[in-house]
């Protein structure tokens, strides 16, 4: 039977991981995949997360299962991290999931028993995997506007007019912060406008928040989440915490469904439970007990929210640093954009040539939509970097 299947499309993202490996060039620089590298081009384990490592093993006494949704400390403490205490507790159903794109699925899920036809509003351009996971799943996708070609910035007044015509059934897909592939984000200004706009169609957010604590901070990449949740009836929100936590392998992440009262809450709980059982049964817990270790204790929550803050400075630094190497040497401001952009990533906004060139020519790798990640840098390579894209004539 299995002669009927045909040869899926490789992940960009992913296959870049491999073609990069093999390059046996002793300068390669990888600024492809999502994933936070020091200085030293190591990715480390956090340090709160390492000691949360050692308490566990010591105090473990059992790997029976734990609920369906998985253990209710770590929702609780997720929630508190993402949502503050901007939505009631009772009004919030939630199931850990394996990683970011495990809640970014069960969310989808949960749309499609909803409603079948839901149509998906989708940032143009967003991360590749969200759109694979809906055409895998056979949910419509509908893009809006997002990225400005010309400043790199977001195309606001083309965001809203499309997003006008998402309505009640429907599903806008957001990103929390730290917009992943461009970099480019709303402002506090922006999200209050979306919400009204939301408001007034009556569509349904979704909002994944993959990288919260690696833009403006801990708390200020959390307005936007916080303020839909606050302010509209219902929303999903997927999180992960791959990133911020540095716990890629482990295969943590959380769904999040807000309702607006009690009664719908307790079927949307049962509805996530339900999703978990039929996919995989109990999600991943390794992750999930650590990363609730560490919020909950008040020592190690302060030492991992310090050395996040160091990540976030040093990506920070590194904008800086080739925003004005590149001003340098290309004599005007058109690279200021990576200095406003915030996260992990900046879209250059070149052609995937470029792109090829710089691999090829220069042994630097970054994905074909000219995504970067600036955390695979460091202060000797942004130099580097910089030279490349003028040399190619970016
Ligand atoms: C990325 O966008 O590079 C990361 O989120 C990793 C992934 O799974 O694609």
């Amino acid at each position: 039977m299995f002669e009927t299947l045909k040869e899926q499309p490789a992940d960009k993202i992913l296959a870049l991981m491999q073609v990069y490996r093999d390059d046996p060039r002793p300068e390669k620089i990888d600024l492809g995949v999502g994933v936070y590298k020091n200085a030293e081009g190591v990715t480390p384990v956090m340090r709160a997360i390492k000691a949360a490592e050692k308490q566990l093993w010591e105090t473990e006494t059992t790997k029976s299962y734990t609920g369906l949704a998985g253990d209710p400390a770590f929702a609780d403490a997720m929630i508190d991290l993402v949502l503050g205490g901007s939505v009631a507790r009772g009004n919030i159903a939630a199931a850990a999931t394996p990683g970011g794109t495990g809640a970014v699925r069960q969310g989808f899920d949960m749309v499609k028993l909803a409603n079948v036809g839901a149509r998906v509003f989708y940032s143009d351009p967003t991360w590749p995997n969200h759109l694979s996971i809906l055409k895998h799943m056979g949910l419509e996708q509908v893009p809006y506007r997002y990225f400005d070609e010309d400043t790199r910035g977001v195309d606001f007044d083309g965001m809203m007019a499309d997003l006008a015509k998402a309505g009640a059934g429907d599903i806008v897909l957001l990103h929390g912060c730290c917009h992943n592939p461009t970099g480019a984000n709303l402002t506090q200004i922006q999200w209050q406008e979306v919400v009204a706009l939301l408001q007034k169609t009556g569509a349904t957010p979704m909002i994944d928040i993959a990288y919260q604590g690696f833009g403006d901070g801990l708390e200020d990449d959390a307005y936007g989440v916080r303020l839909v949740a606050s302010s509209v009836p219902e929303c999903l929100i997927a999180a992960s915490c791959s990133k911020n936590f540095g716990v890629y392998r482990e295969r943590t992440g959380l769904i999040m469904a807000v309702s607006a009262d009690s009664a719908r809450q307790k079927i949307n709980q049962g509805t996530l439970s339900f999703l978990n059982r039929q996919n995989y049964s109990f999600p991943p817990d390794h992750g999930a007990r650590l990363v609730t270790m560490v919020l909950t204790d008040p020592a190690l929550r302060a030492d991992w929210a310090a050395e996040l803050e160091e990540v976030r400075q040093s990506m920070l630094g590194l904008r800086t640093q080739l925003a004005s190497e590149l001003q340098r040497l290309s004599g005007s401001d058109r690279f200021a954009f990576i200095g406003q952009h915030r996260g992990m990533f900046s879209r250059l906004g070149t052609t995937s040539d470029m792109v090829d060139k710089l691999r090829d020519e220069h042994a630097i790798y970054m994905v074909g939509d000219s995504r970067l990640n600036i955390a695979g840098l460091n202060t000797q390579t942004v130099p580097i970097l910089a030279e490349a894209i003028i040399k190619v004539g970016i």
